[in-house]
């Protein structure tokens, strides 16, 4: 949920730190801090608030000439965002500052036992803990490595750590723990962050590090350890294709309305080399020789639970496979009977939502055959998972998740016609979706502007509202949820999604005159049904805005206002409702003056519990 990196090269590290600081930015930043060694002396410089504030300080400061040096963004999980609180960490005597990422679940007991030992203490942190916890084994230990590598070993819980001392000026150590952590190899010069784009513009040569794993980079080498015994590891260098251009806003003003627009090309790219639009057959290259699983659970958190539930009645009504698509974080606390066959569906754009990866292992040790859908290469759930198909939608910086909801959902698709085979009547229906599936990019394409306009309009209009439903039947329903969830977490306009049978049973009393209805309404087989759930709605005088198809004139009840997308076979439809939905809590959000890429209180990759 933060951002660290760690340099040693030949340029200025704390400038350099700075920067790839502002590419983390999307995994926390309510504070910030550099440390670097200067004179032999380990100099800290932290502050609260955004990553700028840091800026502004190290701007009144001796400009230093450090080649070394290690950085943090944070996203708080213990002690308040204060100074104090902000990374670096030193040790209590100074002789050796840690950034950190994760959680140390028990810090609370290493911190009482080192009081005994006379270690003092001035943040709240779990973090300054771990930091002292070393500085207490290199009391012993023969070596900085070893130190770490004991210190690292008595810790619980999660973690990517980085770490400088002035004992090896040039040199920072790095581990991780089911927190992610990648190197850059460059021409004389290494980082470690915890995530590419970090460093990109200085090297595409990365080594993704392993839990168990210590890195100990120079100016001119990297070695890679284990944990256990501190034995050099072979690594293999990996070469990043994706740009510097991808992963920043391209002309857009936030990087969701870029994500939202680049949905066109995630789909497509999701779709290269697993549709075949000409022979009308689908093949994913990642399932080949995987028996059809007798039953699926989709497990997932927040938006890619969307996803999870979107699929759930395809899987079924194509492939003939009973589904039930599950929220990570209530999965992994139920001692749920996998059945023999059972596969395990984790859908996870970053790769690291912890809820999501407990429920990996759960799924593991309980001997279900898993099977990650991830928008991150190399990412813990990436690497844990028996097999991996990557949704490919190019980086999501926005902390709200768009492009990789379409792309989870086109994977999903692909994998229920892909598991279709044998199922009949197939070959029409096959042909019928991937007809359809082939003008979806193209489709969007050209709707994605009038819909930016439309949801312009309406975001004015609702934007003041205490709140709204958001209804849908079917396969509507979860991009109901969905709806509501980007309102909540991007216009912090309480927002409900519901299914729209159940408003009979109590939410109707809610309706009134302020308190609008979006209604999903697709050209389906629940129109009449969801149709009939509006007049209720009506009834009570609430405002209503049905997004319809253009099959249909629109619902023609009072009241009811009708947003118009074009017509999409069957479930295709849902690529066109999901962006509209995006577009209006992105255009509230924009309306209100919120800050669209950084909710307040949220992150991109929620690695705690
Ligand atoms: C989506 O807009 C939210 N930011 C959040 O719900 C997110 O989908 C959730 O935290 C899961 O993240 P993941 O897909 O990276 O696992």
């Amino acid at each position: 949920m933060c951002g660290i990196i760690g340099y040693c090269g030949h340029r200025p590290a704390v400038p350099l730190i700075v920067e790839g600081l502002h590419r983390l930015e999307y995994r926390g930043y309510d504070s910030s801090g550099v440390c670097f060694v200067q004179n032999g002396e380990l100099k800290v410089v932290r502050a609260e608030g955004k990553l700028k504030l840091l800026e502004d300080k190290l701007a009144r400061m001796e400009v230093s000439l450090a080649t070394t040096g290690i950085g943090h963004t944070r996203w708080a999980t213990h002690g308040a965002p204060t100074e104090d609180n902000a990374h670096p960490h030193r040790s209590s005597e100074g002789d050796l500052a840690i950034v950190h990422n994760g959680i140390f679940e028990n810090y609370l007991e290493c911190k009482r036992d080192l009081q005994d030992k006379g270690f003092s203490f001035s943040s709240q942190t779990d973090t300054e803990v771990l930091a002292n916890l070393i500085a207490d084994e290199c009391r012993s230990a023969a070596s900085l490595l070893e130190a770490f590598a004991n210190a690292l070993k008595k810790a619980r819980g999660s973690y990517s750590v980085a770490m400088l001392s002035p004992r090896e000026p040039n040199v920072v150590y790095a581990a991780r723990h089911s927190c992610p952590l990648i190197l850059g190899v460059g021409a004389g010069e290494n980082f470690v962050a915890s995530d590419i784009p970090a460093f990109l513009p200085y090297t595409r040569e990365v080594v993704f590090l392993e839990d168990g794993e210590i890195a100990r980079i120079t100016p001119t080498s990297w070695e890679v350890f284990s944990l256990l015994d501190r034995a050099p590891l072979e690594k293999k260098t990996t070469r990043i294709e994706w740009d510097m251009q991808a992963a920043q806003k391209g002309g857009y003003k936030h990087f969701m309305l870029k994500e939202i627009f680049e949905q066109p090309q995630s789909i497509s790219d999701c779709m290269s080399g697993r549709a075949d639009f000409v022979n009308f057959s689908v093949n994913i290259a990642e399932l080949e020789g995987m028996e059809k699983p007798a039953r699926l659970r989709l497990i997932a958190c927040g938006t890619s639970y969307h996803a999870g539930l979107w699929a759930q009645s395809l899987l079924e009504g194509l492939a003939g496979i009973p589904a039930v698509a599950e929220i990570a974080s209530e999965f992994r606390y139920r001692n749920v009977p996998l059945e023999p066959g059972e596969v395990v569906l984790i859908i996870s754009q970053s790769g690291e939502t912890a809820d999501t990866m407990a429920a990996l292992r759960i799924a593991k040790e309980k001997g279900a055959k898993t099977i990650g859908i991830c928008n991150v290469v190399g990412s813990s759930i990436a690497r844990e998972a028996d097999t991996v198909i990557f949704t490919q939608a190019g980086p999501e910086i926005s902390v709200a998740s768009t492009k990789a909801m379409a792309a989870q959902m086109t994977v999903l698709l692909l994998m229920a016609l892909h598991w279709s085979k044998d199922e009949h009547p197939r070959r029409e229906e096959l042909r019928r979706i991937l007809t359809g599936l082939a003008d979806i990019p193209a489709a969007l394409r050209d709707i994605l502007p009038a819909l930016q306009s439309e949801a312009s309009k309406l975001a004015a209009r609702f934007a003041s509202c205490r709140g709204m439903f958001f209804l849908g039947r079917g396969q509507s329903y979860p991009l109901a949820l969905e709806g509501a969830l980007k309102v909540k977490e991007l216009s912090y306009i309480h927002a409900e999604g519901y299914a729209a049978g159940e408003m009979k049973h109590g939410p109707i009393a809610l309706i009134e005159p302020d308190f609008p209805s979006f209604v999903l309404l697709p050209n389906d087989g629940l129109y009449d049904k969801t149709r009939s759930n509006l007049e209720e709605v009506a009834a009570r005088k609430g405002p209503i805005v049905a997004l319809t198809c253009a099959g249909k004139s629109g619902p023609d009840i009072k009241g009811c206002e009708t947003w118009l997308l074009p017509e999409a076979y069957g479930p295709l439809n849902s690529f066109l409702m999901l962006p509209a939905l995006q577009l209006f809590s992105y255009e509230a959000a924009a309306f209100l003056g919120k800050d669209v890429d950084q909710p307040r209180n949220l992150a991109k990759s929620v690695t705690v519990e």
